[in-house]
């Protein structure tokens, strides 16, 4: 490929960030450049030739995927784009990273369902579903994609949750039915709506005839379990949408049928899994002893409710990321010294929870080796369970308490603890016990709650206490559900961990939480004779604080800047301070 070629591709490579292609796969790159060209000039029969032979090679090829769904929707055939795109969600799970773009997503491939987005209408949803599509498109029930996202991520819409709330009551009437349908589709719809609740912990609502139906369910599968009669598959896969299967009296039993394809997914979510996470924790490696007082109460909660929900891993990046090159190019005027290891890096992952940020880190950089640590067995075991083999190898699990982590006897290149110093009963003490353990020339990312960006979390917080919600499963839903109905729309009700049982508990419910300010922050690094090296934030948000700093002519390590612009932006570190430091 020449550099005109590489340009266009660049250019045209509608997949963002994600990764096009990894070294690996260098074949299929000048096809790739090729497929454009043809497709650039409107010449689409051999551009999809070209796109569907470079998938057959590298399906995680984002940019072709991507491109080929979008011919296809150019081209009117839905329910082949499709397929397409949820190729591209199992492949490169990132492609579900932006809501939006799932939500636009499914508006074009399935027009009927627009309404969801807009109010729950239920006349008829089950018929809704079933009804066959516009030209070109299958029911919305037989969509790959809406299934795909359903059991790929936790649904963040208000509207979409309270049709798929309804949906799943109808879902459960008909499974009552005398004959219950066997219809394949609405089958595997419902299996997948099932997986989205137990993704979520069953954090829809649920009125209270429902509740009682539901029961009526409960008894009825749990009698056929217990004299092994036949068990309709409708049936098991609607309880599920309103109770993990594993918590049933006589569950592990379930999983010993067999089960038709839908049916046997919900089983392997909801009891094997939940099975190997038991045995996982049984043998998780235990580092130090751990805590009593807060950091007893704040295991505890984690150990109910880990953190964070999350089912697929991101594929790897396109090339691997070496420690000093992402620094400079992310800070490159902050003085620091280089760490120096291009070929290998200890890292530890402290708080690391269901390990999904230790996991990315471990498949991000180069020789990367991590210990990932946290106080929650249930939070490790599922880490440990989500480990892709590739990355077994290099990352190790075990539980430990970072206020005794002083007595592993180990030191690293890299430390990371994200959104964990501020769940413990003195963060700045933890964060000194971390840094001990730093390399010379090692670096820290910390995650710390911003005082002003949680003002609102405040003022829920307030409501919760005055309210009396309790932290349990039921209060948490009847608490969104008042949130949602209130005078007040708050802004982190439109946030991720807003939709799931744990990462709401983690939100809004938190047994301990200590928020921060820069000053706060600048004066425990002076104390420390730490530098400050830069914060963290997705790209395009770094660039635009890069230029405003830049524009205004102020040094983009100068924490007294950072706080005045803080002031003036106070939502600007919703998502944390998360900065990168460097003990001097
Ligand atoms: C909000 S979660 C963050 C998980 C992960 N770092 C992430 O960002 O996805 C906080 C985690 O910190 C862990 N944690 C809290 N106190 C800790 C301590 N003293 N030592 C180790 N881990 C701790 C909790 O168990 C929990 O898993």
């Amino acid at each position: 490929m020449n550099r005109s070629q590489r340009r266009a591709a660049k250019k045209q490579n509608p997949a963002g960030g994600l990764p096009s292609a990894t070294p690996a796969q260098a074949p299929g790159v000048d096809l790739f450049a090729l497929a454009v060209q043809h497709h650039d000039r409107g010449e689409l029969t051999p551009a999809v030739e070209l796109y569907k032979t470079i998938l057959d090679r590298t399906p995680s090829h984002a940019a072709a995927s991507e491109r080929l769904a979008l011919i296809y929707l150019a081209q009117g055939k839905r329910d082949k784009a499709s397929v397409q795109y949820a190729a591209l969600a199992r492949h490169v799970p990132q492609s579900l990273g932006s809501y939006v773009r799932i939500v636009e997503t499914l508006k074009n491939l399935i027009p009927d369902l627009a309404p969801a987005f807009t109010n729950a209408s239920t006349a008829s949803l089950v018929y809704l579903l079933k009804k066959p599509g516009v030209e070109n498109c299958t029911s919305i029930a037989g969509n790959d994609y809406f299934r795909c996202a359903l059991e790929s991520t936790v649904a963040r819409d208000v509207a979409l949750e309270r049709w798929l709330t309804a949906l799943r009551a109808e879902i459960l009437g008909a499974a009552l039915a005398d004959e219950p349908p066997t219809d394949d589709e609405l089958l595997a719809f419902s299996a997948a709506l099932a997986q989205q609740c137990f993704i979520n912990e069953y954090v829809f609502a649920v009125a209270p005839d429902e509740r009682q139906l539901a029961e009526r369910l409960k008894g009825l599968v749990v009698d056929a379990v217990a004299q092994a009669t036949t068990i309709h598959p409708l049936r098991l896969i609607s309880l599920a949408m309103y109770l993990p299967l594993h918590t049933l009296p006589g569950g592990s039993a379930i999983a010993e049928r067999s089960w038709p394809g839908p049916a046997a997914a919900v089983v392997t979510q909801q009891v094997l899994e939940p099975i190997e996470e038991r045995q996982l924790r049984a043998s998780m490696p235990r580092l130090t002893a751990i805590g009593g007082g807060v950091t007893a109460q704040v295991r505890q909660q984690y150990e109910e409710n880990p953190y964070p929900r999350w089912v697929r891993l991101n594929a790897p990046p396109a090339t691997l990321r070496i420690l000093d090159d992402y620094i400079r190019q992310q800070f490159p005027t902050a003085q620091y010294r280089p760490v120096g290891r291009r070929d290998s890096l200890d890292i530890l992952e402290a708080g690391c929870g269901t390990g999904r940020h230790a996991l990315e880190v471990t498949q991000a950089y180069r020789g990367a080796r991590v210990l990932a640590v946290d106080i929650s067995l249930a939070s490790l075991a599922s880490a440990k369970r989500k480990t892709p083999p590739a990355l077994a190898g290099t990352i190790e699990f075990a539980q430990a308490d970072i206020m005794s982590i002083g007595s592993i006897g180990r030191s690293f290149d890299l430390i990371n603890s994200g959104g964990v110093l501020h769940h413990m009963g003195d963060p700045l003490a933890g964060w000194c016990e971390l840094l001990k353990l730093l390399k010379p020339n090692g670096l820290m990312q910390i995650g710390l709650y911003s005082a002003h960006a949680r003002r609102e979390i405040v003022a829920a917080r307030k409501i919760i206490a005055k309210r009396g919600y309790p932290s349990t499963p039921e209060g948490i839903r009847r608490c969104r559900q008042d949130l949602f109905n209130g005078p007040e729309q708050f802004k982190f009700m439109a946030m991720s961990d807003f939709f799931s049982t744990s990462d709401c508990r983690d939100l809004l419910f938190h047994v301990q939480e200590k928020q921060f300010t820069i000053p706060e922050i600048k004066e425990f690094l002076t104390e420390n004779n730490v530098k400050f090296i830069g914060f963290d934030f997705p790209r395009t948000i770094h660039q635009h604080h890069q230029r405003v700093f830049a524009n205004a002519g102020w040094s983009i390590g100068n924490l007294d800047r950072w706080d005045a612009y803080e002031r003036a932006n106070p939502d600007i570190f919703m998502n944390m301070y998360a900065l990168w430091m460097q003990k001097n």
